[in-house]
This record gives structure tokens, C-alpha cells and sequence, in this order.
């Protein structure tokens, strides 16, 4: 089949399994030239098809010398449709990581269930003995619970309207929008499906299953930003789990200390994700954020962004962390000559000038990269097998 890229509003319903094997590649080659550096051995993601979960997947591999487990919840071919970016993804690391003597396995399913716990805890008993990290790496829109209860995280603000700068992403205008506040129950929701409570769960099972090697280490991902995005994020449905997520890695250091488990939070850069490009207002800061830092040479990728994790902060014995015991990856874009920038550019952008100002190639190229389009060694007039399968896939 032809595969061309077909975007509807934030996100393109197709993937090109070519691209998305160059696009594995490419980090793979990054973390070769990085170098190796000292870390855990056996490593579970959850959330290791795309984004930080798939950097973080790559970068323990080629990084650390590391096998790994990944939980994924992505959709295959059906002859017809083009499977998902993360099952194209996942089905290239595997073929490249086996193919290069690591040990690589993913489960396919819902991560909040519990069947999918107990097929993670069975394969780690049968294949690794034991895990010694668990990367905590979901972003989804919406959860089941154990008792059927299905809760939808929304990108709302907690308090009032927030109207500010948006960029259509279709026509490249500038105008106004405005996010409103959510429901006491839209807040509950988000914090179920975005907060600790899955990631609490995880711990708890792994650990009571024996899987978990002593001391341990788990780190989740977070997003704290500039003040200007506070409404809708920090403040925001969003940044109450987050709040959450904070809160359960206290929880776990102390719940946890008979094995030693260490939980951190990693705070990341803002970047292009199928997660991040639904949020509203949101991608303007990131196009202006990418100029900036181009511009400084100071802008990364996830798969720089988990290098630094695994060379930077995590290189010690214990990790480089903030006054709140958080992980920061963070630090290039929270520098205040980087957001003085920011903000200056902020107050200038409008339809006019918004391709000056603001990154929009880079954040393009980023967005069809995630699919595996625009890569231009690539022929996307050529014919390709869209049913690709991955060998080890428990479902
Ligand atoms: P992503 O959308 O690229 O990846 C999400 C992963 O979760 C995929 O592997 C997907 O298959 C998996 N997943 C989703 N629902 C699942 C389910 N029910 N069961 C099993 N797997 C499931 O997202 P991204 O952006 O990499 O986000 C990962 C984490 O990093 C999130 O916690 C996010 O808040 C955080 N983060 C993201 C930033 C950004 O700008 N993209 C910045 C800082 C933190």
C-alpha cells in the first residue's frame, strides 16, 4: 500500500511503518554515539511505544546494556488500516534490539488492568527474575477501573475562564482561545487517569509478586512549564495529577522501604507528542519554545532529553534532584534568559508574523516525524507491507 500522511486537526490517522523504523533508528544512533554509562540492567516502561516511553526504551538499551519489557497499548494492521505509530515503533526496536543480542518483549494491553499486571509480573518471573527499574511513561486519555467505572481525563483549567494566544493548526491564525474550567468530577477523573493511583498499583503488585529486584528505582514523567501556561496546565486538570503523581512517589518511598524502592518524578521538556499536541494554547508556547532554543543550541528531542536522564541525572549514586526531590530535565527550558525570550515573543506573535516568531516548521517536523512522514531518505510513492507483526507481542 501507498501510506501518505492524513491529518485531521492534532493528529494523522495514518503511520508509515518505514518511517516509523528511520525514526527508531535514529534514536538508536543517538544513544550509540552518547556512548554507554552505568544503570539498571532489567528495566520494565510502561507507555514504551512512543514519546519519553520510547526514548527511555532505547536509551536502556543501547544506554545501559539493559533487556526490556514494554506495556503498550497500540493497534495492529487489518490489512486496510495502517497499524498505530507504537506498534510500528515497537515492532522495529524489537527486530533491531534482538537482532543486536538484547533481550526486548512487550505486552499490548490496557496497563491499568489488572490482567495486564499479572501477564507483566509473569514474564518478568520467567524471563528476568526480577526487574531493578520501572519507568512510569502513560499518558491516556481515559482509564477503566477495576469495578467497570470509566473516568476521561479532560485538559481543563480548576478555576476561572482562561482565554489566551492559540494557533489554529489548520490555517495558521492567530486568535483567542478559551478553555474553560472543569467539574469538581472532571478534576476527580483527570487525577484517576493522569495521577499515581495506576502507578501506586504497579508497585504495589510487582512488589508483592517478588519481581522487584532490592533497591529498585521508578521514575514518571511530569510537566510543570512556564507561568503563562499555569491555567491550563499547572493549574490546571492536568497539573492536579501531576500534583497526584508527585504525591504517590512520596507515598512510595515510604511504603516501600522494606525493598528499598526508590520512586522519583522527572520533570521533562515541553515536546511534540500524540499527547501533547491535544492541548489548546499549549502548541503556540512550544513553536515559540523551539525557536528560542534553537536558536541557543540548547533545544532536545525526548531521546536527548532521556540521554541526560540516564548520563546526567541518574549517573550518580544518587540522583541529581531539586529541593522538592524531583528529577529536572526541565532546566534548559525553565532558564530565564530562555522564557524572558518566551515571553517576549509571546507578546509580538500574531498571524503575520507567527512564521518568524515561532517554530512552526521545526513543530511540523516533529508532528509527521511521530507518524513517520517527511523523512526525506524515504519514498513515500513506494509501495509498503503495512501488516507488520512483532514477534514477541503478548496480547
Ligand atoms: P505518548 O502519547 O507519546 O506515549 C504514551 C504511551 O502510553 C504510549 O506508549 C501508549 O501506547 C501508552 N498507553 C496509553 N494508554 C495506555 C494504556 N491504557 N495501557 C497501556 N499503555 C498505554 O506520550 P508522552 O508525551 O511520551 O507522555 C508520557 C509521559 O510523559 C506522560 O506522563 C506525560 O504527561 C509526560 N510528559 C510529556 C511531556 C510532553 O511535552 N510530551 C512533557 C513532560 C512530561
Amino acid at each position: 500500500m501507498i501510506v501518505k500522511p492524513k491529518v485531521r486537526d492534532f493528529i494523522c490517522t495514518t503511520a508509515h511503518p518505514v518511517g516509523c523504523k528511520k525514526n527508531v533508528e535514529n534514536q538508536i544512533e543517538y544513544i550509540k554515539k552518547l556512548g554507554k554509562t552505568k544503570g539498571p540492567k532489567k528495566v520494565l516502561i510502561i507507555g514504551a511505544s512512543t514519546g519519553y516511553g520510547l526514548a527511555s526504551r532505547i536509551a536502556c538499551t543501547y544506554g545501559l546494556d539493559a533487556s526490556t519489557i514494554g506495556i503498550m497499548f497500540e493497534r495492529p494492521s487489518n490489512g486496510r488500516r495502517t497499524a498505530t505509530p507504537g506498534w510500528y515503533n515497537t515492532a522495529a526496536f524489537e527486530e533491531i534490539a534482538t537482532k543486536d543480542g538484547y533481550y526486548a518483549k512487550s505486552i499490548n494491553g490496557d496497563a491499568f488492568s489488572t490482567a495486564v499486571k499479572e501477564q507483566a509480573i509473569a514474564l518478568i518471573k520467567e524471563d528476568l527474575g526480577q526487574v531493578d527499574m520501572v519507568i512510569y511513561s502513560l499518558a491516556a486519555p481515559r482509564r477503566t477501573d477495576k469495578d467497570g467505572t470509566v473516568y476521561n481525563s479532560t485538559l481543563k483549567t480548576t478555576a476561572e475562564d482562561f482565554t489566551n494566544k492559540s494557533l489554529n493548526l489548520n490555517t495558521n491564525e492567530i486568535s483567542e482561545a478559551t478553555i474553560t474550567p472543569a467539574t469538581e468530577e472532571e478534576i476527580e477523573a483527570t487525577v484517576k487517569v493522569m495521577g499515581g493511583e495506576d502507578w501506586y498499583d504497579w508497585m504495589e503488585a510487582l512488589s508483592k509478586a517478588g519481581v522487584l529486584a532490592k533497591d529498585a528505582i521508578t521514575i514518571a514523567y511530569s510537566y510543570i512549564g512556564p507561568k503563562l501556561t499555569y491555567p491550563v496546565y499547572f493549574n490546571g486538570t492536568i497539573g492536579k495529577a501531576k500534583e497526584h503523581l508527585y504525591q504517590t512517589s512520596l507515598q512510595i518511598n515510604k511504603d516501600f522501604t522494606d525493598i528499598g524502592l526508590q520512586a522519583y518524578i522527572s520533570v521533562n521538556k515541553a515536546l511534540v507528542t500524540q499527547a501533547s499536541s491535544a492541548i489548546p494554547i499549549v502548541p503556540l508556547y512550544f513553536m515559540i519554545l523551539y525557536k528560542i532554543m534553537k536558536e541557543k543550541n540548547t533545544h532536545e528531542g525526548c531521546i536527548e532529553q532521556i540521554g541526560r536522564l540516564f548520563h546526567e541525572k541518574l549517573a550518580s549514586s544518587t540522583p541529581t534532584v531539586d529541593e522538592l526531590g524531583r528529577i529536572r530535565l526541565d532546566d534548559y527550558e525553565m532558564d530565564p534568559s530562555v522564557q524572558e525570550a518566551v515571553m517576549a515573543a509571546w507578546d509580538k506573535v500574531n498571524t503575520e508574523n507567527v512564521k518568524e516568531v515561532a517554530d512552526l516548521d521545526g513543530y511540523w517536523e516533529d508532528f509527521y516525524h511521530m507518524f513517520g512522514f517527511g523523512f526525506d531518505e524515504i519514498n513515500y510513492d513506494e509501495d509498503v507491507d503495512i501488516e507488520v507483526s512483532i514477534k514477541s507481542i503478548v496480547e
